[in-house]
């Protein structure tokens, strides 16, 4: 693509002039952003840059392996896997307020980076994978009032106590772009093509507090869901699929016994930069061929219900 190669080569000499012969720390967050910024900083100044995954405990099934076989034996890219699942999960606990959660996390993120900056003896910049969409709705939601309607965890700017800039080499890109530019660098189209995970993992997706027990339970049912999502080839018309455990209990009745368990949201939705969003329709065996699936074979969820919930008015992720 001819627009993407342009973009590549202007932003490599933007970035070279930006950082000159300083360090670089880059946080990887599973996605498909924050790895095509490290692969263009990556081509742009080398070994000048160390990729930081921040492993919070707030990832889906299997995701955290993905991530590091995809750098470190793909790419060959080097890359600091640390483990701050107790970090995160203590922090979060008693924290029920989606906004508190958010920061209490980006607060965490900066802490983590600044710590790994330090044992390589210091970095100058903080590379993120920041789009423009998530600069938009961190300072006004579209055509609405000037207020903030959730605040993304990697906008914002950083505390003045860190002593970072920021290189944010998507900054003006739509995600569609970012994927052009991703096949553009080579990363494999399965990579390119997976749906968007925000920063704040799974924490977003558990409204109320969050404990290892709740992921754990939340990572099997939305594991089943994708997998019956690939299974029926929706993957890729879908812009994001993904399961919610809900901080409510309902009576229900397995085998001769009464069960007291929580409920399961699915969301599906079709968008092309996430701003705005449509429920995607599935059919009714869809639907319910995973909500049986889920309810028999995930221990803690008994009740499955889909959000018919288009953006506006409500938002993507529930928190
Ligand atoms: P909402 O829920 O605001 O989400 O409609 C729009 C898109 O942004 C993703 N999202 C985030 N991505 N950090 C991220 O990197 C965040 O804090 C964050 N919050 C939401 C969301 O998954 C959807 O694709």
């Amino acid at each position: 693509d001819w627009t993407m190669a342009e973009f590549r080569k202007t932003k490599i000499a933007e970035i070279r002039a930006q950082v000159g012969d300083k360090r670089v720390i880059c946080g990887l967050s599973g996605g498909v952003d924050s790895a095509v910024a490290a692969v263009l900083i990556h081509e742009a100044i080398g070994d000048q840059l160390t990729c930081v995954f921040v492993d919070h405990g707030l990832m889906r099934m299997n995701e955290a392996e993905q991530v590091v076989t995809l750098f470190r034996d793909h790419y060959n890219i080097p890359l600091v896997h640390v483990e701050a699942e107790e970090l995160f999960l203590g922090g979060l606990a008693g924290l029920t307020d989606p906004e508190a959660k958010r920061k209490f996390i980006g607060k965490t993120f900066i802490d983590v980076f600044e710590e790994e900056a330090r044992k390589i003896g210091g970095a100058d910049f903080l590379a993120q994978g920041t789009l423009y969409p998530d600069v938009i709705e961190s300072v006004s939601f579209t055509g609405g009032p000037s207020v903030t309607i959730k605040s993304h965890h990697n906008v914002g700017g950083l505390p003045e106590r860190m002593n970072m800039a920021l290189v944010e080499p998507l900054r003006e890109l739509f995600k569609d772009e970012v994927r052009d530019l991703g096949r553009e660098l080579g990363l494999p189209d399965a990579f390119v093509g997976r749906h968007p995970f925000p920063g704040p993992g799974l924490a977003i997706r558990i409204p109320g507090e969050v404990t290892k027990e709740r992921c754990d339970i939340l990572r099997k049912a939305d594991a089943i869901y994708l997998e019956e999502i690939r299974n029926a080839g929706l993957y890729d018309a879908i812009w994001q699929a993904f399961a919610v455990l809900l901080p409510v209990k309902t009576v229900g009745v397995m085998g001769d016994g009464r069960t007291y368990d929580s409920v399961c949201a699915l969301r599906a939705v079709t968008s092309t930069d996430g701003m705005t969003a449509d429920v995607f329709p599935y059919d009714a065996g869809f639907l319910t061929r995973v909500a049986t699936r889920i309810v028999n074979e995930v221990k803690g969820i008994n009740r499955v219900v889909y959000d018919y919930t288009s953006k506006p008015p409500g938002t993507i992720e529930w928190e």
